[in-house]
């Protein structure tokens, strides 16, 4: 006769001890145990203890082995190469038992917040075992990218991006699932999105403008016959920019190309 039983699943926090418990204890009557190991990012390994010989054979790690039970297997030193299924079988006058218990390592991921290089708030969660889950409040799904990476040490890292678009909330609140939290973990941040979009600007409107202008006056001083009617022109042009300097935030993203394309005209004109 058979006994089968599955779906049991056991977790444990990396680096700590586990006992893997086959089923209860048939008395005089055992005969053989066997662990079957099917490792989730490995091969497989087996365990087997013959009880009226006491005679063990294993090729699995040395950090598993049979408890003073003989039932029971002990796992030290938990590793999430560990993971897998764990098959107990064992053989006594009354039939065979077969158990499989699921084996969970867990390591709880750090949890970030920060506002990206882009301007966008990004909350991480870094190298936890299973991988996270994260969710934004405000919730905005389809305003959120989420990537999950394998770390070489089998951890998960994963990365929660809010907003493609301008994000015009003012606070937003990453929220962090994991097997190793009690509650929830909550991180808050204030979105400050102009600052790092004014790094752009000055990026790609503001250089290129100065360069232009830099190749114009380099250009006027090489046409020495036109040298005087530049510098008139020059000195009418610089007037105009100034008070523009002074404008508001939003307004400068458009202003200087006006008055560049007015400036570059009247040069033109001249020339
Ligand atoms: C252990 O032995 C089994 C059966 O002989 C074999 O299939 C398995 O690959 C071995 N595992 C290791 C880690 O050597
Ligand atoms: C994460 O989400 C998946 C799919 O929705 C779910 O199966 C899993 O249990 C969740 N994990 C946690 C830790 O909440
Ligand atoms: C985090 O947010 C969730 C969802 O709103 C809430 O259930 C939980 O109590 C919050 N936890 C903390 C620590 O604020």
């Amino acid at each position: 006769m058979i006994f089968c039983i599955s779906g049991v699943s056991v977790s444990v926090c990396a680096g700590y001890s586990t006992v893997l418990k086959c089923g209860n204890d048939p008395g005089d009557s055992l005969l053989m145990i066997t662990w079957k190991v099917d490792l989730l990012y490995n091969s497989h390994c087996i365990l087997a203890s013959e009880i009226e010989e006491n005679k063990t054979h294993s090729n699995c790690s040395k950090r598993l082995s049979f408890k003073q039970d003989n039932l029971s297997l002990r796992i030290d030193d938990s590793k999430i190469i560990d993971e897998g299924n764990y098959t107990c079988e064992f053989v006594s006058d009354k039939g065979t038992f077969i158990n499989v218990i699921t084996l969970n390592v867990l390591v709880q991921p750090l949890v970030t917040l920060e506002i990206n290089r882009f301007g966008f708030p990004e909350c991480k969660a870094l190298r936890g075992n299973p991988a996270a889950n994260i969710s934004w409040m405000p919730t905005a799904e389809h305003l959120t990218t989420t990537n999950r990476n394998m770390e070489p040490d089998n951890t998960w890292t994963v990365i929660s991006t809010y907003g493609r678009e301008r994000v015009n909330v003012t606070e937003v609140t990453c929220v962090v699932f994991h097997p190793t939290f009690a509650h929830p973990q909550n991180k808050s941040i204030t979105t400050n999105t102009t600052a790092p979009l004014d790094t752009n600007i000055i990026w790609c409107v503001a250089v290129p403008i100065v360069s232009i202008i830099i190749i114009i006056i380099v250009l006027c001083m090489w046409k020495q016959s036109h040298l005087r009617t530049c510098f008139n022109m020059e000195n009418r042009n610089t007037a105009t920019i100034q008070p523009q300097g002074n404008n508001e935030e939003d307004r400068e993203e458009v202003e200087p190309y006006a008055s560049y394309t007015e400036k570059v005209n009247t040069i033109y004109c001249t020339m």
